[in-house]
């Protein structure tokens, strides 16, 4: 087509959400990473999912509480995203080495983080192992929004992260939707 250039096959669908990916607690074990391979999959009940390389220590431990909290951050914290996609919670607790703070999800005992505007506490009904990397799909048991910054329940969308074409995004909203 007269236009355009290929670009080969390559995953490129953006902007993608960027999200803190936190796992369950399990004795005092908690961990989150970056993620933006993540995305909702059903209406109802509602369903996300996240991505993950079953190298990541998060892997291991969202596998092993069956549960695991999607956290969107501000577009603020964009440094602690990048550091939390950086380092590994194999070297100590990334709460404490990041300075962010946990809160326990009420339905699942998930760590979610504190600082971001919306938190998705989701228990694990179906794992999907792929070639690189492993599709936890979560069932989206409670929902917890920034008080301060949500209008109508939600935080404005030029206020959250995301991620495309390598580098980190925020959203304009142009027009109302449903
Ligand atoms: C913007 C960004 C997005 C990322 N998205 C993913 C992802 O979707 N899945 C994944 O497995 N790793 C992803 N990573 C890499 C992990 O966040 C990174 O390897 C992290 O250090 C893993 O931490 P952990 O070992 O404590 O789990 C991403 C990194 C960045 C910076």
């Amino acid at each position: 087509m007269e236009g355009k250039v290929r670009l080969g096959a390559r995953p490129l669908l953006c902007p993608l959400p960027c999200v803190l990916a936190s796992s369950g607690e399990a004795d005092g074990r908690r961990g989150f990473a970056a993620a933006a391979w993540t995305g909702v999959v059903n209406s109802e009940p509602p369903m996300v999912y996240v991505a993950l390389r079953p190298s990541r220590h998060t892997f291991g431990l969202v596998r092993e509480t069956g549960a695991f909290g999607l956290n969107v951050p501000p577009a603020a914290l964009v440094e602690k995203v990048m550091a939390a996609g950086s380092v590994s919670g194999r070297d100590g607790d990334k709460f404490e080495r990041l300075g962010l703070t946990a809160f326990r999800g009420e339905a699942t005992g998930t760590a979610l983080v504190a600082e971001c505007l919306l938190n998705l506490e989701c228990r694990v009904v179906r794992e999907v192992e792929l070639p690189t990397h492993t599709v936890f799909i979560g069932e989206v048991l409670e929902c917890y929004a920034d008080a301060r910054a949500a209008e109508g329940g939600l935080p404005a969308a030029g206020e959250l992260l995301s991620w495309g074409g390598g580098e980190f995004l925020v959203a304009r909203a142009l027009a109302t939707g449903k």
